[in-house]
Parts: C-alpha cells; structure tokens; sequence
C-alpha cells in the first residue's frame, strides 16, 4: 500500500508540540490554513475511558469528524462506530471493521441506506417512530433494533431531543409493542442527551427510563433486550490550561453518575452498554493554523458606547470552512497568537476569507497586534469541524497534518487498520514525486 506523505502520520522523537510542528510547516512555505492532529490526545483519550468507565464500550460517532486517520486510530484502539449513512458505513467497513462493531444509529433511514446496511451485515439500527418500524419491516425484517428515546440535559450546545428519541413514557411502550406484534426484535434502547451536555445527572435520569423499558420490552416479549446504547454528549476540548482541570473534573462527575446508575437500574442484568461519543475523542486531538492576510483598522463603539480603535484581522479560514462550527455548533473559538508579538492587547475581531458578511470568526476579542503575514491558533477543533467545511469562494478547506509521539507509536503501528505504511518518521525524506502523481490519479 502506497500512502501520500501527508496523509501518514508522522511519528515525533524528542520533544514537541501542535505549534513546534505547525513551525516547521510555516517555514516550509505554507500558505494555507492547516491542521496539526496530535494521534496521541486520541490514544490518551481511549485510555481514560476505559479507566473511568470501563463497562461502556464507546462507539465512536464517526459525523463528529470522518477524518480517515482519525478513524483508523479508534479501529485500531478497538472501538466500535455509530454511523447515521451509508457512506458513514461505507467507509467504517472499507478499513476493515467488522459489521459487529457498528451500529447505524440513525432514527430515520432513508431506504436504499437501509439496504446497505443489510446487505454489508450491518444490522443493529435505532429507530423512534411507527413509520420506521414499518419500513424496516418491509426492507429488513431481522434487524437487531434499539428504541432511542428521548431525555434532554437541561442545557447543551446543540440539543438534539427536539428531532430525535420518542417520548420514554407515553411512546416507546406503544412502538414496542408494535414492534412485538410485526414480529421484529428490538433488543435494546439508546437516548442522546445532547451535544456537548452541560448537566450531568440527565444521564441517571435517562438510564432510568431505561430500564423501565427493558422491563416492558420484556412483557411484550422482546425477551432478548441486552444492548444499552448511552449516547454522546461527553465534553470534548480543553480550551486552555486553566480549564484541563475543570475538564477533567467533569469526565469524573460523568462517569461517576453512569457507572453508579449502571450498577442501580443494570447490575441484575446481563446488558452490554456502549456509548456513542463524537466530540470527546476528535476536539482536542486537532489544532488549526490560519494565516492573518489582511487588516483593517477602524473606530467603533465598545461595551459601553465609547468610541475605540479596532482592528480587523481577515484569515485564511472562516465560517464557511473550519468554522462553520460557529454556526452550526454554537462553538465559541479562542484565537492565540502562534508567536508573541509583545504588543499590548487590542481590541479586534477575526474574519474569514470569503465575500460574506456572515463569515466572522470572532466577533470580539483582545489580541495584541498581529501583522499582516503571522499565525492564528485554534485549539480543540477537531469536533464538528472538517466534515462540514467546503471551499466556498475558492479557500481550500484545511488539510490534516497528523503526528504521534515516538514512544505511542510502536503500541499503535501493528494493530489493524493500522499498519507500518501510515507511519513516517519525521527526518524522513518525501516520497519521490511520481507517488503523489499515481496517488492523485486514482
Ligand atoms: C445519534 C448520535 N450519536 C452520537 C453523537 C455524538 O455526540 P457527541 O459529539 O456529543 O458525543 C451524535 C451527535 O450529533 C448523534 O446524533
């Protein structure tokens, strides 16, 4: 197998860091926006969960990012994928995972991807309304199916409990037994409750109904429930140093509510639980660079009406690319400068490249002064980021630099899908050019 450079990841001796690396690549000439992915904050990631909560086996979400590294590292680590399409299918199953380790946890299928699934062996799928249970009966009648219901966080960055999950307690009994009497199985139930959770103890609640309807599945005679599937939601990046510890201190507090309601409502019953987490294994592990092209400086009104200078800093990368997170995610972005410029901090904001003017990065900011031809950096954006960017305008969506500790490295470069060929020492020289021409042809 023949991997273009960029797209292996390189393995790091010595000391390093996004922005040591992101250094080198500026040197180097570069121009455009990129992303520095450290393979290891995934790793760590893997690790931490197993740690803290290791009867949940986590099924990565892969819409959170599709990178293929990124989902070759979690094949690797041994997680499983929740995947919402076919194409999702299409590319968890092109590396190798085996059907079992996906769950097509998408509560409205279209048909053909239905289909797919069934056709590629992939049969454990959520449902949440009597229509699906109704075209799942017609197109793939031995489904392995799991009610997802719905139990909100009081607070979330993007909820989802407004278009998924049915009611717990007035809906998922009646499509239960409705599923009883169309002769489907429904073996277990999953719920979200929503993106980037700010409220802990949503996930005691949801369990709880959980297996109420476990019970109730039973009674109808789905006497095979096994399978507790407790969603995303868990937080994602770690913002600055100061807040790590916050950080940590919640994936605690979440892992203490699930474990204690696992052992309350599931310790009596043989149940394999999993997860689906996005943004706690992409954010972090991804950190973007993005040139200052342009400035203008102006006069506007500040908090309090008075009159201030500001500047308006214009990069290579906005809404309509990276940061479309801003809009569709309800992220808030941290700009840093890469080098200190030793000025005093200003006010300013941040635009995108493109003609809109919808594409503001950072409406407002204190930045020192940055001059034209310097770097922004923006940590934890991996999550909700690259799948969503296009190239509106002309301005390349960014490409993904990938890098992993030389010490990581030897745990990872035999475990499938993995192999030897991701990997490139970081002294190695480029490939000869016609490797990158056959890579381009294909
Ligand atoms: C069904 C489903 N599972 C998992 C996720 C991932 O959630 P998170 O990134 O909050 O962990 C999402 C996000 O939209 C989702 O819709």
């Amino acid at each position: 197998m023949i991997v273009e450079e960029e797209k292996r990841i390189r393995v790091m001796e010595g000391e390093w860091d996004p922005v040591s690396v992101a250094r080198d690549v500026i040197e180097g000439g570069q121009e455009d926006p990129f992303y520095v992915m450290d393979v290891g904050e995934v790793v760590a990631r893997y690790r931490q969960w197993k740690e803290l909560m290791p009867r949940v086996e986590p099924f990565y979400a892969v819409k959170c990012n599709d990178d293929k590294l990124l989902v070759r590292t979690l094949a690797a680590l041994g997680t499983g994928f929740d995947c919402a399409s076919k194409a999702e299918i299409e590319l968890v199953t092109s590396i190798g995972v085996k059907p079992e380790r996906i769950i097509f946890a998408n509560p409205a299928k279209m048909a053909s991807h239905i289909k797919y699934s069934s056709n590629v062996g992939v049969d454990t799928m959520t449902f949440d309304s009597e229509t699906e249970l109704m075209k799942i009966k017609q197109l793939m009648p031995h489904a392995k199916l799991v009610v997802r219901i719905r139990c909100d966080a009081t607070e979330a960055q993007c909820p989802l409990g407004i278009k998924f999950g049915c009611d717990p307690v007035t809906e998922a009994p009646r499509l239960l037994k409705l599923a009883a009497v169309l002769g489907l199985q429904v073996i277990g139930v999953s719920f979200h409750v929503g993106s980037g959770a700010l409220e802990t103890a949503v996930y005691h609640r949801a369990i709880q109904y959980c297996r109420a309807l476990f019970a109730m599945g039973a009674d109808v005679g789905h006497d095979n429930m096994r399978l507790l599937d407790i969603g995303g939601g868990f937080p994602g990046g770690y913002i600055c140093a100061f807040v790590i510890l916050v950080i940590v201190i919640v994936w605690w507090q979440v892992s203490q509510v699930i474990n204690s309601a696992l052992e309350t409502y599931f310790n009596d019953m043989r149940v394999r639980v999993i997860a689906e987490p996005g943004r706690y294994f992409a954010a972090a592990a991804y950190t973007l660079f993005t040139m200052v092209h342009a400035k203008r400086e102006i006069t506007q009104k500040d908090v309090e009406g008075l009159e201030e200078a500001h500047t308006m800093y214009f990069i290579n990368d906005g809404v309509y690319g990276s940061f479309n997170c801003v809009l569709y995610d309800h992220q808030e972005v941290t700009a840093e400068l890469m080098e200190e410029s030793g000025g005093k901090p200003a006010s300013c904001s941040v635009w995108g490249p493109s003609c809109d003017g919808l594409d503001c990065v950072v409406g407002r900011a204190r930045l020192p002064p940055v001059a034209v031809g310097r770097w922004l950096v923006f940590r934890d954006m991996g999550a909700y980021t690259l799948p969503v960017a296009s190239p509106f305008n002309g301005f390349p969506v960014p490409t993904v630099r990938a890098h992993i500790d030389a010490s990581l490295w030897s745990a990872l470069v035999d475990s499938l899908p993995l192999s030897e060929a991701n990997f490139c020492r970081a002294s190695a020289t480029p490939p000869p050019a016609a490797v990158y021409v056959e890579c381009a042809l294909k």
